[in-house]
């Protein structure tokens, strides 16, 4: 598995697998069937409701615990310093894990941003304590990144950000790239497109024409295209399925090369359409839910 060096000098597969929306009852397995498939990082979140799954497979598994890389997100309802902090026990009690290899705010909550920053400071803490071996964010923009690292003390070692051919957020890949902060991204194989969430414009960017042509030049599908072109862009990927067949597909991409025509060719598919929620209108009234105690 090819790794990334975080800014810190921590490794990081750069490929891992997601879980969200994996239903708690279908999360073992699919973390089961991707450590057996030769995955060595997991990210989840404490919003998503299956840390608990998670861990277990990660116990049962016969690989071993500092081989696998446990990356998970503290919900904005956990905002605060103190708050974080337990944010951080809850999460390390449900997965059982000790330690936490990455540990990243899921979002900024721009209208309350001292909470944002507190939170921040209480990831600080808990590097500068090993109980996490690297600390981040998750759609934090340009104006967001600027304040935080005005604030605190420790660069974030990763931004997870909506990255597919059809939402590309340069500008932000380009303000992590010129501090050190690996973009990460979500929603890799575009899942934000075809989920029924995503409105009017929905529209799968796997059934792109020029994906799929890129596909069958190469013998590939098109979800391992959507992949090498984030790994080639030096990006982290965590795609995420429940089913074997398609976490054996999608870590199934090292043995192809995309060229810097095709790069170019998924490049310009931009569509400038967001799918996640809007980053700067992320509220606690709108969005905020209690985190359950472990
Ligand atoms: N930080 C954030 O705000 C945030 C937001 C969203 C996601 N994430 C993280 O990023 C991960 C990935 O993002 P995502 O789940 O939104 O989208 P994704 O990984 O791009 O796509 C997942 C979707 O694609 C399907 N799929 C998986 N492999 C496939 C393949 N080879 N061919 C065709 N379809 C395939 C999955 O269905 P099946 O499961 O049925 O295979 C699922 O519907 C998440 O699981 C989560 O860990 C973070």
């Amino acid at each position: 598995m090819q790794t990334l060096t975080l800014n810190n000098g921590v490794e990081m597969p750069a490929l891992g697998l997601g879980v969200f929306q994996t239903p708690p009852d279908e999360t073992r397995a699919a973390v089961t069937a991707a450590l057996d498939l030769g995955y060595r990082h997991i990210d989840t979140a404490a919003a998503y409701g299956n840390e608990h799954e998670v861990g277990r497979a990660i116990r049962e598994s016969a690989v071993p615990r500092e081989e696998i890389f446990v990356e998970t997100k503290i919900w904005i309802s956990d905002y605060g310093y103190d708050e974080t902090l337990h944010g951080f026990d809850k999460s390390a009690a449900k997965l059982r894990l000790e330690h936490i290899d990455l540990l990243i705010l899921h979002q900024a909550l721009p209208s309350e941003f001292d909470r944002t920053i507190a939170a921040y400071r209480a990831l600080e803490k808990l590097l500068a304590d090993g109980k996490v071996r690297a600390i981040g964010v998750s759609n934090f923009m340009v104006d967001h990144l600027t304040k935080l690292l005005d604030a605190t003390t420790v660069v974030p070692a990763v931004n997870q950000l909506e990255i597919h051919p059809y939402f590309q957020q340069r500008a932000v890949l380009d303000f992590d790239d010129a501090h050190g902060i690996l973009n990460q991204a979500w929603s890799p194989i575009g899942g934000i497109t075809f989920y029924p969430g995503y409105g009017e414009h929905r529209r799968s960017v796997l059934e792109d024409p020029a994906v799929t042509r890129i596909a069958e030049a190469h013998g590939k599908s098109p979800a391992q295209v959507l992949l090498r072109w984030g790994l080639q862009q030096g990006r982290s990927v965590i795609p995420k399925s429940t089913k074997r067949h398609r976490i054996a597909e999608n870590i199934d991409v090292f043995d192809f090369e995309l060229t810097a025509g095709e790069l170019a060719a998924l490049d310009a598919l931009e569509t400038g359409r967001r799918g996640g929620p809007e980053p700067e209108a992320v509220t606690l009234a709108d969005f905020g839910r209690a985190i359950p105690e472990a």
